[in-house]
């Protein structure tokens, strides 16, 4: 299979063309094509990918272009993994939100706002042309705010799923806790992008969650920061995200107090790439997992090949709703586990939600929906109201006050402002 990857130039993708060539026998890509706008990371991170192939002993063929239509021509899969705006774009989206007390995160508040508006139109134009040159192609949005833009390639007729690497992130690190192989644990994992509870844990058919909860809660909750008393008392595993709700003051505090995480990224990224134009480097590095995307590259290739091979196993994806939480709207897209199967994503059903998470996920998909309108439309009351939407924004002092500011700086992005 040909595989796309937008966004190739991504210090990530060492990641995944370890993956790929680690799970060969899972999905066999036989021409795996970079597509960036920026040359000079194609040049290191292609040569780099070449070498990472290579000692695997790898027979697929790595290319790279800045020529969209050149990647996707032909493609078995497409994933998207783009960062509109870079580093760049992304330290405005974690700062300017704090100026109203308000936290600063690139996928969640006025952050991940600022970003669906940059992203969403990209997104759907690159998808246009992926169903014309490679129309049975699978599209696996990567790119955040992946809740938003799966939602907003389906509404549009695309064939999509969303992927985050949250969940096989717990997945991993449960079985790791209980010494078992992960493929032996399955996730009650509900709500919507980075907005998720683990709410069981089954081993081979089991719930062993009460027993995690009870020897673990600590260490558990420590990855999360969050107090390990919620997560007895709750009986759940909030995702990291949930922290940016439910810490929302301390998380401001620190923030304020701190360098940005696109400023973190910026400078890994400076001296990942100084090591990928090392020619004697065929390995990823060990600070690659300074970074945030720890088994993306397993959950990619997992999809991917079930997609394609109609294996019928079941992953946690970004999933239209239809009728599985009930209090949502059909069109809504969650991320629950799902059947995997040639056919697309079908989520299995979902035990009912408790309130107090079914208020929340109620609360931030209406959001979601009103960032939709606002990225396809523009405007800056479209914007106002997704802002006013938002359970951490809310208030209609900052909410127009953050809009107004948002759309200034991110107007070489948007094509009404
Ligand atoms: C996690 C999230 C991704 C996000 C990443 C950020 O993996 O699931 O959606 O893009 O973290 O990592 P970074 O290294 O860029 O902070
Ligand atoms: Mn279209
Ligand atoms: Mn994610």
């Amino acid at each position: 299979m040909k595989l796309c990857v937008v966004g190739g130039g991504s210090t990530y993708t060492p990641e995944l063309v370890d993956g790929i060539a680690r799970l060969r026998d899972t999905l066999p890509v036989s021409e795996l094509a970079l597509v960036d706008p920026d040359e000079r990371r194609l040049e290191l991170v292609g040569g780099f990918s070449r070498r990472i192939f290579a000692r695997y002993g790898h027979p697929g063929v790595i290319r790279t272009t800045t020529v969209l239509d050149e990647g996707v021509e032909g493609a078995g899969a497409v994933l998207l993994q783009l960062r509109v705006g870079g580093q760049a774009a992304r330290h405005v989206d974690e700062t300017l939100p704090l100026t109203c007390g308000c936290i600063g995160q690139e996928t969640t508040g006025a952050g991940g706002l600022a970003k669906a508006l940059r992203t969403v139109p990209l997104v759907l134009d690159i998808a246009d042309r992926v169903a014309e040159l490679a129309p049975d192609a699978w599209i696996v949005d990567f790119t955040n705010p992946v809740g938003i833009v799966t939602r907003a390639l389906l509404d549009a007729g695309h064939r999509a799923v969303g992927l985050c690497n949250v969940a096989i992130g717990f997945q991993r690190r449960f079985a790791k806790t209980l010494g078992v192989p992960a493929s032996d644990i399955q996730l009650g994992h509900v709500g919507l992008n980075h907005l998720t509870w683990e709410r069981s844990v089954l081993l081979r058919g089991e719930d062993v969650l009460p027993q995690l909860l009870d020897r673990h809660a600590e260490e558990l909750a420590s990855g999360i920061g969050l107090p390990p008393a919620l997560l007895r008392r709750l009986g759940v595993v909030p995702s990291y995200y949930l922290r940016y709700f439910y810490e929302h003051d301390a998380v401001v505090a620190e923030q304020l107090s701190a360098p940005s995480r696109a400023e973190e990224v910026t400078a890994i990224e400076e001296r990942l790439l100084e090591m990928y134009a090392d020619p004697a480097l065929d390995e990823k590095p060990t600070l690659l997992e300074e970074r945030g995307g720890a088994y993306y590259s397993e959950a990619a290739v997992d999809l991917v090949a079930s997609l394609s091979a109609d294996r019928g196993d079941v992953q946690v994806v970004n999933v239209r709703n239809g009728d599985r939480l009930p209090f949502l709207p059909a069109e809504a897209v969650i991320e629950v586990p799902a059947r995997i199967t040639a056919a697309g994503a079908d989520p299995l059903p979902v035990d009912p939600v408790e309130p107090l998470y079914a208020g929340l996920i109620a609360h931030v998909t209406a959001y979601e929906e009103l960032a939709i309108e606002a990225a396809l439309k523009g405007g800056v009351d479209r914007v106002t109201d997704a802002l006013l939407a938002h359970p951490l924004i809310g208030q209609v002092s900052m909410a127009t006050d953050l809009a107004d500011r948002l759309v200034t700086a991110n107007a070489a992005y948007l094509h009404w402002a």
